[in-house]
This record gives C-alpha cells, sequence and structure tokens, in this order.
C-alpha cells in the first residue's frame, strides 16, 4: 500500500493510504516544526509506509510526538515501531488513555494531557481536548492546533472511498450518509450517543476550525464551525432519536 503525502496546511503534511480490503483512506499528518508530532501512527502493518512518507519530509527518527485520539489499530498500533525508530519520540494522549492502555502496551510510557492542556510543539501550539465518547470511546479525545486553525478530529466526518486530498465541498453531507449506510452494515453503532455528544460536539465547533483534518476521507478546509455544527445536527437527527415509546395501556 503506497501513502500519498499532500501539504494541506503550512508545515502539515497529510500522508494517505487507501485500504482496498476497507475501501477507505487512513489517514495520518505529520506537523513538522522544533518538536515534531504525528497524528495517528496507521494500523501496525501499515508502518512502513508511513514512515517511508514521512522520511519523504523529514527524517523520520527526529519523530518526538505521537498523537491519536483514542486506542484503536489504526491510531496507535504502530506506536512501538515508532518508538523503535525515534529516541526522542513519545506518545501523547488522554489521561484516561494513557493509564487504561498506552502505559501498558506502549514500551515508553506516555505524555498525558488534561483537558484543555497545550502542548507546545514550536510554532505550533496543540490544545487537547477530552471528548469521551467522540467519537468513540471512553478515552477519547481531539487535538486543535491554534496558531492556523487545524482540528485534528479523527473518525469524526468519516467518509469512505478515496476521494481528493483536500476539498472545500461538503463534507458534513457525506459524514451523514457515511452514518446513514454504517447503520446497516457490521460496524453499526461506532458512536454512541450521549448526554454529553451535542455538548462535546458544540465546544468543538466553538474552536472555530478552518482546516479539519479528519481520519478517513478528503482533509477539509473552509467553516469549520459550521461544519461541526451541522454535523452534530446530522448526528443528533440519525443516532440521538428517542427510542420509540409503546404506548401504555
Ligand atoms: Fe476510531
Ligand atoms: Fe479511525
Amino acid at each position: 500500500m503506497k501513502s500519498t503525502v499532500t501539504e494541506v496546511s503550512s508545515d502539515l503534511y497529510r500522508i494517505s493510504a487507501f485500504h482496498p480490503d476497507f475501501g477507505i483512506q487512513f489517514n495520518q499528518y505529520l506537523m513538522v516544526d522544533d518538536e515534531p508530532f504525528l497524528m495517528h501512527t496507521g494500523m501496525k502493518k501499515m508502518f512502513a509506509g508511513t514512515r517511508d512518507a514521512v522520511a519523504s519530509v523529514m527524517d523520520p527518527s527526529r519523530l518526538r510526538w505521537i498523537g491519536f485520539s483514542h486506542f484503536e489499530a489504526d491510531e496507535c498500533g504502530a506506536l512501538n515501531d515508532w518508538l523503535a525508530i525515534a529516541p526522542a519520540a513519545a506518545a501523547v494522549c488522554s489521561f484516561v488513555g494513557a493509564i487504561v492502555s498506552v502505559n501498558d502496551f506502549a514500551d515508553r510510557p506516555a505524555r498525558s494531557l488534561a483537558d484543555g492542556e497545550v502542548l507546545p510543539i514550536g510554532r505550533h501550539r496543540l490544545r487537547f481536548l477530552a471528548t469521551p465518547h467522540v467519537p468513540h470511546g471512553w478515552d477519547a479525545g481531539l487535538f486543535f492546533e491554534e496558531r492556523d486553525a487545524i482540528l485534528f478530529s479523527s473518525d469524526l466526518f468519516f467518509h469512505p472511498g478515496d476521494p481528493e486530498p483536500l476539498t472545500e465541498a461538503d463534507v458534513v453531507g457525506r459524514a451523514e450518509r457515511a452514518i446513514v449506510e454504517g447503520m446497516s452494515g457490521p460496524l453499526a453503532n461506532d458512536m454512541p450517543y450521549t448526554a454529553e455528544t451535542d455538548a462535546t460536539l458544540k465546544r468543538v465547533a466553538a474552536l472555530a476550525p478552518r482546516t479539519i483534518a479528519l481520519m478517513h476521507g478528503s482533509t477539509f478546509r473552509g467553516d469549520g464551525r459550521k461544519a461541526v455544527l451541522d454535523l452534530a445536527q446530522a448526528v443528533a437527527m440519525i443516532l440521538g432519536k428517542p427510542a420509540s415509546k409503546t404506548a401504555a395501556t
């Protein structure tokens, strides 16, 4: 599987591999800075392709931070491969993620971030938001790059196929169709709708991202606040419907 590298924002490289078995893209994002940051590692079996793609931009052994949203193979499956080739690298994730999974799984301990904590990496600053169960997983969180307003949205806005690297077109419609189509498949119910889901998405929208660096599908450039609010509305309509009540007799 070959990865395609696209500079989607200043210092930000999208590393995308289309996996024919899944019919979806797996995107990693490399932010080149004093302390280079990789958002998601991709699956362990994808490591060689991701490493070679990073090497086309910078020396992979310089990697300092490996961020991800939640503990899953496509988020951090190749973490230990990265720790092995980058001596100063460390995982950076939520407190829950570190204590529940990563500090056992990883060959070196993770740096855990509290909700709202900022990780400066040089010219860029990454704010961490703890977002339990958004997109899914108790340990879930999202990163937001403050200078250029880039939201690393993980599985939010998921859409299948092998679309263009960067789009200003409607990604909410694509994501909405994917949620509806996914409900009748074997991977249904990936995103739980909890009492906190709407408030969490509105908090993310308030960051007013101008780029949304999503894991599966085109990177979005445009009015990210509107896109996240529209997604919140779609998710509420599709997943948040109260269960139909049986009339009392
Ligand atoms: Fe996920
Ligand atoms: Fe994912």
